[in-house]
């Protein structure tokens, strides 16, 4: 067995397991990553595209990624349709924030590049198998690496950056499921075709037949969703069912049709960890807790934790004091409640629940107009799409 030492052993190479390192490396805090995926896979996996301007802050004035100012689209506004209207949200004008529209895979490509290219040491293919001594100063992560071997980091502190199968979070809770969680009677059927643009900005539709969200990826390339049952097969659509599922959920659009090259089935759930941190073990991200898709918050939730837990290690690793790592998982919680709520309602008040009845139909009209016709309403919605700020956290 090899055993090999770092600052901080970081398990999982997603955006918060990457972007945690390159902040500490910033800090001149060394740390090694571990992924059980390849590059090419890490790489390649279609997620969500909605980034939080605190997001776009951190990414772009970290030299994280250049490419979100450049290749990434700014968006000011969704629109919210529901009872055959359309209602626009104004960010711009509600809260004087916006999104930017880069997907997920891009900030990994760059994330990857820029930790690459600092000489920095991810090892890709390699597996955790679990967190020993978490209660311990010296905690150690046992993998197994790509040629089958056993491996053991040992570390100051051990991150779980490794999405909702954590294999830390059993050395924080003390189970693998250890946490507070919700599951959605509905899942989305998610697709992206060759075409152009069908509306200048996202439309978050409330249709009798369901909801569905109308994205995009580029002036060639759309992405879409419609609300679906978990279980359905998504090869037992044929191209013309999707696009009649899609169309009639959007009334009063036309959208632009063209070959549909990827379908794929996102679950919904809401979960927290019932803890953030034992000893010298934290989670962050996916491992700490998971929203349904609707509001797009989850990459943006992990940046917020990697953003707390980083000035955390900081203050640890280079002056010994203890006490910001002591209130990490206060302070992260409390927006992670706060995007728990607002993806769950986001969720709630869009979707057509299997079972509800002509009274839930009619009290969540009510519910979206509450909102649309409401300057309040529309800003909160506002403030929390675009992201709370950053700074102090709150
Ligand atoms: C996308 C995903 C979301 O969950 C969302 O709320 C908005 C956009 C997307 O993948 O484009």
């Amino acid at each position: 067995m090899t055993t090999e030492r770092t600052r901080v052993a970081i398990v999982g190479a997603g955006p918060a397991g990457l972007l945690l390192s390159h902040l500490l490396a910033q800090a001149g805090i060394d740390s090694i990553v571990l992924d059980s995926r390849s590059r090419e896979e890490i790489e390649h996996t279609i997620r969500a595209g909605i980034l939080e301007q605190g997001t776009v802050e951190i990414l772009s004035s970290t030299g994280a990624s250049d490419r979100v100012l450049t290749e990434g689209n700014r968006h000011d506004g969704i629109e919210l349709r529901f009872a055959g209207a359309g209602h626009r949200i104004d960010f711009a004008e509600l809260v004087g924030r916006g999104v930017w529209l880069y997907p997920q895979h891009e900030v990994l490509r760059d994330l990857i590049a820029v930790r690459l290219a600092a000489g920095a040491d991810i090892r890709f293919g390699v597996t955790a198998d679990r967190v020993e001594d978490a209660a311990g100063d010296r905690p150690r992560v046992v993998a197994t690496d790509a040629a089958g071997e056993p491996l053991e980091i040992e570390a100051e502190i051990v991150v779980g950056a490794d999405g909702s199968r954590s294999v830390v979070r059993a050395a924080v809770t003390g189970s693998q499921t250890g946490g507070y969680f919700r599951e959605y009677p509905f899942a989305w059927f998610g697709i992206l075709c060759e075409a152009p643009p069908s509306a200048d900005e996202l439309i978050y539709s409330n249709s009798p037949d369901g909801f569905a969200l109308i994205s995009q990826r580029s002036a060639t390339v759309q992405r879409m969703y419609f609300q679906c049952d978990p279980e359905v097969d998504p090869e037992s659509y044929s191209e013309e069912q999707l696009w009649e599922e899609l169309q009639k959920r959007v009334p009063g659009t036309t959208l632009n049709e063209g070959p549909i090259f990827q379908r794929d089935v996102l679950r919904f759930r809401s979960f927290v960890a019932h803890e953030l941190r034992r000893g010298r073990v934290a989670l962050v991200g996916d491992a700490a807790h998971t929203v349904p898709p609707t509001g797009a918050k989850g990459m943006n939730l992990a940046v917020a934790d990697v953003v707390v837990l980083e000035r955390a290690l900081r203050a640890l690793l280079l002056e010994g004091d203890e006490r910001l790592l002591d209130d990490y998982a206060e302070t992260a919680l409390h927006r992670i409640w706060k995007a728990q709520h607002f993806s769950w309602w986001m969720t709630s008040m869009l979707h057509v629940a299997p079972d509800a009845s002509d009274f839930d139909r009619l009290r969540q009209l009510g519910e979206l107009r509450s909102v649309v016709e409401s300057e309040a309403g529309r800003r909160y919605l506002a403030e929390a799409y675009t992201g709370w700020p950053l700074e102090g956290l709150a």
